[in-house]
């Protein structure tokens, strides 16, 4: 590969015959060669108030269609709700029903969370990395190398679960039982009824239906509402090494970007289903994002009984 020019990304998503298109005219020889070229464009969509630091990362999923992952950090919430560039991306491709990642390229070299938040899709050992940033300076092109390189001897899923729980990429269908009909009002005032909040509940609903939770088994999903009524949400995504997890509020929040919407400033309505007595409960995680960001948005919280209850 010749020095190619960057590339400029529209969104956060871009289809297989789009990229197939935008590799042609870029003169690569494919579209994995051409995410190394989407990665300045990718950084420039980081959201990093604190740190200044923005990463970009852009991964091709088994459709062929490409994907893009950037950092977000929140003023006034502590750093371990950071959502680190691979996260975002991985959350990114689950959301739009992607079944396996081929390879990823990054702006800098993936810490350990990432290493390890990666071991949650099937077959992670042999997805590709691309640092752009290695060997800078010294005029070499960056090698493809796999993360099984990355972390050796990893922890993983099969440690705590049998082969055929679906892992992070794979289906999800929780059941989650009937949504106790009085929720939880905080932060002040109620979201006044009707209609956006009907869609609120049913968005965090069927954002928890899908989350990925066979650790805790305590799906849960978040949903979040801008002035213009637009919902956007997300579910939790555990890992099996538990604290690079991603909450319902990080996925809603990456949801929201994904989609070109925000800042997270603008949500003025979210909504939290979660199942009652939760070993692992996201309300209060949900209002201190809340009462930080967005501190004039109304919080509906819904709780539905375990299934086996
Ligand atoms: N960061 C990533 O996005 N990926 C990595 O693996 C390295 C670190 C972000 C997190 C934080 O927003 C900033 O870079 C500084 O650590
Ligand atoms: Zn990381």
């Amino acid at each position: 590969m010749g020095a190619a020019a960057a590339v400029e990304l529209t969104g956060f998503v871009m289809g297989a015959e789009e990229a197939e298109r935008a590799a042609a005219a870029a003169g690569v020889a494919s579209v994995k060669d051409l995410l190394p070229l989407l990665v300045p464009s990718a950084m420039k969509r980081a959201r990093v108030p604190i740190s200044r630091f923005p990463v970009g990362a852009v991964g091709l999923g088994a459709s062929g269609r490409v994907y893009v992952g950037v950092n977000l950090e929140f003023a006034g919430v502590p750093l371990s709700q950071s959502v680190h560039a691979e996260q975002f991306l991985v959350a990114n491709a689950a959301a739009a029903g992607e079944r396996a990642l081929r390879a990823v390229a990054v702006s800098h070299m993936p810490c350990g969370h990432c290493r390890q938040f990666l071991q949650e899709i099937r077959g992670a050992a042999g997805i590709s990395i691309l640092v752009t940033s290695d060997a800078a300076g010294e005029g070499r092109t960056p090698e493809w190398r796999t993360v099984a390189s990355l972390l050796l001897r990893p922890f993983g899923p099969h440690d705590l679960l049998p082969e055929n729980v679906p892992l992070v990429l794979e289906t999800h269908d929780n059941p989650l039982g009937d949504l106790t009909a009085a929720p939880a009002v905080a932060n002040g005032f109620a979201a006044g009824g009707g209609d956006l909040e009907a869609r609120l509940k049913e968005a965090a609903a069927a954002a928890a239906r899908g989350s990925h939770a066979p650790y805790s088994e305590c799906p849960s999903g978040f949903a979040v509402a801008d002035g213009d009524g637009r919902i956007y949400a997300g579910g939790c995504l555990e890992s099996a090494a538990y604290n690079p997890t991603l909450g319902p509020v990080q996925t809603a929040i990456i949801a929201m970007v994904a989609a070109g919407g925000g800042p997270v400033e603008d949500v003025e309505a979210a909504a939290l289903v979660e199942k009652e007595g939760a070993a692992v409960a996201q309300e209060a995680m949900g209002r201190i994002f809340l009462d930080a960001v967005a501190p004039r948005a109304s919080f509906l919280v819904y709780k539905y009984k375990p299934s086996d209850a």
